[in-house]
């Protein structure tokens, strides 16, 4: 399974990638926004840093305006995944991209169908997001499970899952389980993964216990 981290933050993405953890990146416009920088310059950035696929999301919301967008964006490094919002328009855009042989990230996915349409239009990922649907009392885990089973029952498909919007362990956990392709996760997440209270208290005796010891290992 691949981890990426959803941030625009270059030194969240630096500190991540040193653990050797990380297998790309996601940004959206919100998460630019946070970074009061400018856009293309965040991009560069983040292609020095990550070898992976780094999610590049067009601001405008009609098909000859995205196209241009879209191409743009993917000049700035081999490495840019454009991402789409899953609409007529965007499809239409994340088949033409896909054609020439870009990657294209269709986002704001929250059905099934919407997931056999973007796999259908070719799409290198797909985003359906978990937590906003939990957040108005559905259930997006249920969404991932549909979507790996459509994707299974049809081997042609190359469409990786990209389970984004999560917004805590238990949302990675349940997607390994599903076999999601990929996960993205906030910084937040990826530091509550090492996480473990009983890791904490044995490392801490382990700690003391070696001091009795009195010895030295270097
Ligand atoms: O990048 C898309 C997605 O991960 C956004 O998550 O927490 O804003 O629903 P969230």
């Amino acid at each position: 399974m691949k981890f990426f981290v959803d941030t625009a933050d270059v030194d969240e993405i630096k500190e991540i990638a040193a653990t050797g953890l990380l297998d790309g990146v996601t940004t959206n416009p919100s998460l630019v926004a946070k970074t009061g920088r400018k856009f293309t310059d965040i991009l560069e950035d983040i292609c020095k840093v990550v070898e992976g696929p780094v999610s590049a999301e067009v601001a405008a919301t009609d098909y000859a305006t995205m196209i241009k967008e879209g191409k743009k964006l993917a000049k700035v490094a081999d490495n840019i995944a454009v991402k789409v919002p899953l609409t007529m328009d965007g499809l239409k855009v994340c088949k033409e991209l896909s054609d020439a042989g870009t990657m294209v990230n269709v986002t704001l996915c929250f059905s099934a169908a919407q997931a056999l349409l973007a796999a259908k239009a070719g799409a290198t990922f797909i985003s359906p997001f978990v937590g906003r649907l939990d957040d108005i009392s559905h259930d997006g885990m249920q969404l991932i499970a549909d979507i790996c089973t459509i994707y299974n029952n049809y081997p042609e498909f190359e469409t990786e899952v990209l389970v984004a919007s999560i917004r805590h362990p238990m949302h990675l956990v349940e997607s390994a389980m599903m076999g999601a392709d990929v996960a993205t996760l906030p910084p937040k997440v990826i530091h509550q993964l090492f996480k473990h209270p009983l890791t904490d208290k044995g490392l801490a005796a382990f700690v003391e216990d070696w001091k009795k010891t009195g010895q030295s290992i270097l």
